[in-house]
């Protein structure tokens, strides 16, 4: 996403809003998931054009394909040059991405050596945009050296990818080979069209959900956060072209792709997982819940009924933040630190002393005893703190939406700090 103002208004752009994008296809069974791929892409409010190949036109009906993106599918290269809108090169000129879902080792060899015999390698060559690649094949085929060879010429000439997988093949057969699900080659499309974004080259680490703190092996202390709003800022920031690594508590929700991940449970493993990579940090956005406590002792055994006492010694965890401030001198690669607030009371007041406290460049809080905002639901009405400034209060928005929100100002602080440095006008 990324954010427009005109004057106070400020309106939110999606990512793949009005993109031009190809979707290839090529003959492999996994061709019918490339539907699915497609309904995403066109409910995302691209502008999808799907070519396909002869074998694809095989595997699925063109027809499934136009009736999903209102727009002619092309599968045949001479038929087409006479028309004006889709020559043969016109739709790899304006396409913004170019998507092949499944890429047969037939079509990657093709790619690798620059053949135009069709309508999807014939664009792939004249294709300005990036190229994502989501192969499928049997294994034998995917791990033979031609393939392997094909792949690395591939990822040299800076063509992107996604899988395959290991699991069930059509064949029967259990092993790497399987086209990436639908949903991750969203993700894939999302990351790739980002990639000259403004945050390309920076490294952003997101911490999402809550702490576990064990008492026994079966109890332990938590909190409510789901990790949505974690999750949402993860993405905002690859869509503005970050490498970013989130490091996130027990949560139910899947990794999405082009996200690192890392889980943990406990405050201190977060603490540690932090500490190791903040070297290589550019932002820090620590939205996780941490637990500020955590049993004293831990019991090895499941505590029985009336076994022990009723009360649960309590130890403070390390306060992750104070720790990062501690350590990044001047001159370290840590430009922007921003904290999370979640309260119940009191709310700017608390947020700007931990602000202070914690060194912090920006700080979100949150009401999270309002029903519509913080904790497990999909929107959040947040305020931003700033140390030079007034809070600024957004509306009521989506999770995504505050998160592009957040990143557009982190986008802002990066270029600030750049232009304080020293030998800068
Ligand atoms: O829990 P508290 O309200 O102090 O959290 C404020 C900020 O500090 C949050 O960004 C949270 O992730 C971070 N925090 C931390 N280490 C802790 C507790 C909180 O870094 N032990």
């Amino acid at each position: 996403m990324a954010i427009k103002y005109s004057g106070d208004k400020m309106t939110v752009i999606p990512l793949l809003k009005d993109k031009s994008i190809v979707v290839g296809v090529t003959g492999g069974i996994a061709a019918y998931k490339a539907a699915a791929l497609t309904s995403r892409l066109v409910q995302a409010g691209a502008r999808v054009d799907v070519i396909m190949t002869e074998a694809a036109a095989r595997f699925v009906a063109p027809l499934t394909f136009q009736a999903l993106t209102h727009r002619p599918v092309v599968t045949e290269m001479f038929a087409l040059l006479a028309e004006t809108d889709i020559g043969h090169v016109s739709l790899g000129k304006r396409a913004d991405l170019m998507v092949i879902a499944p890429a047969t080792a037939n079509t990657l060899a093709k790619l690798a050596h620059g053949f135009a015999d069709n309508m999807l390698t014939t664009t792939s060559l004249a294709c300005r945009g990036p190229i994502l690649l989501a192969p499928a094949m049997e294994t034998g085929m995917w791990q033979n050296s031609a393939t392997r060879a094909n792949m690395a010429l591939l990822r040299d000439r800076g063509f992107y990818f996604i899988g395959p997988e290991k699991g069930r093949l059509a064949s029967s057969d259990t092993g790497t080979g399987r086209m990436a699900e639908p949903n991750d080659i969203f993700e894939a499309c999302r990351w790739s069209l980002a990639r000259k974004g403004p945050l390309a080259g920076k490294h952003v680490l997101v911490t999402a959900g809550c702490t576990w703190e064990p008492f026994d092996p079966v109890r332990f202390i938590g909190n409510r956060s789901s990790g949505k709003m974690g999750f949402a800022l993860a993405a905002a920031g690859r869509d503005q072209g970050a490498e970013v690594t989130r490091i996130h508590g027990p949560t139910a929700r899947t990794a999405g792709d082009g996200v690192r991940c890392q889980a943990i449970q406990t405050a201190r493993q977060m603490h540690d997982a932090v500490l190791d990579i903040i070297s290589t940090t550019d932002v820090l956005l620590m939205a996780a819940a941490v637990g500020d406590y955590r049993p004293a002792s831990f019991a090895g055994q499941k505590i029985k009924k009336g076994q022990d006492s009723r009360s649960v010694e309590l130890a403070p965890n390390p306060d992750i933040l104070k720790a990062v401030a501690k350590q990044n001198k001047p001159g370290s690669q840590l430009q922007v630190v921003v904290g999370f607030a979640a309260e119940t009371e009191d709310l700017l007041e608390n947020a700007r002393k931990k602000l202070d406290q914690k060194k912090l460049d920006l700080i979100v809080a949150n009401d999270v005893s309002a029903p519509d905002s913080g904790f497990k639901v999909d929107t959040n009405r947040v305020n931003i703190l700033d140390p030079q400034s007034e809070p600024v209060t957004l509306p009521l928005l989506s999770k995504d939406e505050v998160a592009a929100n957040i990143i557009q100002r982190v986008i802002v602080k990066l270029e600030e700090k750049a232009g304080d440095q020293p030998g800068k006008d």
